[in-house]
């Protein structure tokens, strides 16, 4: 491989200090009789799990993959580390980026192994280094590569073939990620599994993670920003706290419905509604750490007004109310 080659895009950093990963400008999609985005600007700080959500033909497909340029915009521009995407050779777009859609994609035909150390192939990576790379990344993603290395694809349960497909976007190491409802093919507890999985590898790798989904409980639990978006352009981009407190149009408001306060409260950390406990200790609890929906969901189980909080050596150290709760889940209306 040529220096070249394994150099990564250079980086440019925004006024904020913030570097930008990912940079849409004014980016139309048109189709014969159709315009499936309709002028998007949109920016990626460099280590942000950001999603697009939206109602199903809004667009987030064909935006997230503009990135990749498996769709050239018809107008409009695209920036990977501030380079113009159209300006990457296939080279720059396989180091550059990670690539997980929700059908897998894996090849029948090929082991687990060999399906995860595709792009390392293509990039000429020797054998032992790619074949090294594989097995840290599957055991990586939580499947042992000493029993799943050799399986093919046939023998995979939905979970576990959507954890290949994690593997095998993570192998060259790439700095993005771009995620198109990955988990959106299996059952409710195994996407749960997958979501929280994920995020703590996240929490450990950082990359740039753009994320599609249709689901809102998906993307308040996973984004740092959420790109909301409505027939082809981006109605509110926000933290998940700001999405739900503050929706800015109506269509927002529609979207999120009658959820929003729940999902509020489930991004409300317990520690600011928590008082001293009163005279009598109340009979059930949750730990100090715990998100507000916790204490919410705790409360209705039991019944009562007021839930216990707990240290982490188990013993209630304070309590939050009901009122505190249902203001918390209020504010900013
Ligand atoms: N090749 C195409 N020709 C015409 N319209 C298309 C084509 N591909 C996608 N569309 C339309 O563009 C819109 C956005 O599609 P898509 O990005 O896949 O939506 P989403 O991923 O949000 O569900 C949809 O209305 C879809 O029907
Ligand atoms: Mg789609």
């Amino acid at each position: 491989m040529t220096g070249r080659l394994e150099q990564a895009p250079s980086e440019v950093a925004e006024p904020g200090g913030q570097f930008t990963a990912i940079r849409f400008e004014n980016v139309v999609k048109r189709y014969t009789d159709f315009e499936a985005l309709r002028g998007v600007n949109l920016e990626v700080s460099r280590g942000q799990l950001v999603t697009l959500l939206g109602p199903s033909g809004c667009g987030k497909t064909t935006l997230l993959r503009t990135v990749n340029r498996l769709i050239e915009p018809s107008q409009g521009t695209v920036y990977l580390n501030g380079q113009d995407v159209e300006k990457l050779d296939q080279v720059g777009l396989r180091r550059g980026i990670g690539y997980v859609i929700q059908s897998i994609g894996l090849f029948p035909h090929m082991t687990v192994l060999e399906n995860t150390l595709v792009v390392p192939r293509l990039l000429g990576w020797d054998r032992a280094k790619r074949g090294a790379r594989a097995r840290e990344m599957l055991a990586l993603v939580g499947l042992e590569p000493a029993t799943y290395a050799s399986r093919y694809p046939r023998e995979l349960s939905g979970g576990q073939a959507q954890r290949v497909g994690l593997a095998r976007a993570l192998c060259a190491d790439p700095p993005v990620l771009l995620m198109d409802e990955p988990f959106g093919a299996v059952d409710p507890p195994t996407r749960e599994r997958l979501q929280d999985e994920f995020l703590r590898l996240q929490g450990e790798l950082k990359k740039t993670v753009l994320f599609v989904t249709h689901d809102l409980e998906e993307a308040v639990k996973i984004s740092d920003r959420i790109c909301l978006m409505n027939i082809g352009q981006v109605e509110q981009y926000d933290t998940p706290a700001e999405l739900l407190g503050r929706p800015k149009t109506e269509f927002v408001r529609s979207f999120l419905g009658p959820s929003r306060t729940l999902l509020r409260l489930s991004r409300v950390p317990l520690d600011g509604l928590v008082e001293p406990l009163g005279v009598r200790v109340p009979p059930f609890s949750v730990a100090q750490t715990a998100m507000a929906r916790d204490a919410f969901s705790s409360l209705l189980a039991h019944g009562g007004r007021v839930v216990g909080v707990r240290d982490e050596r188990g013993k209630v150290v304070g309590m939050v109310r009901l009122e505190s709760l249902l203001q918390a889940a209020s504010e900013d209306e």
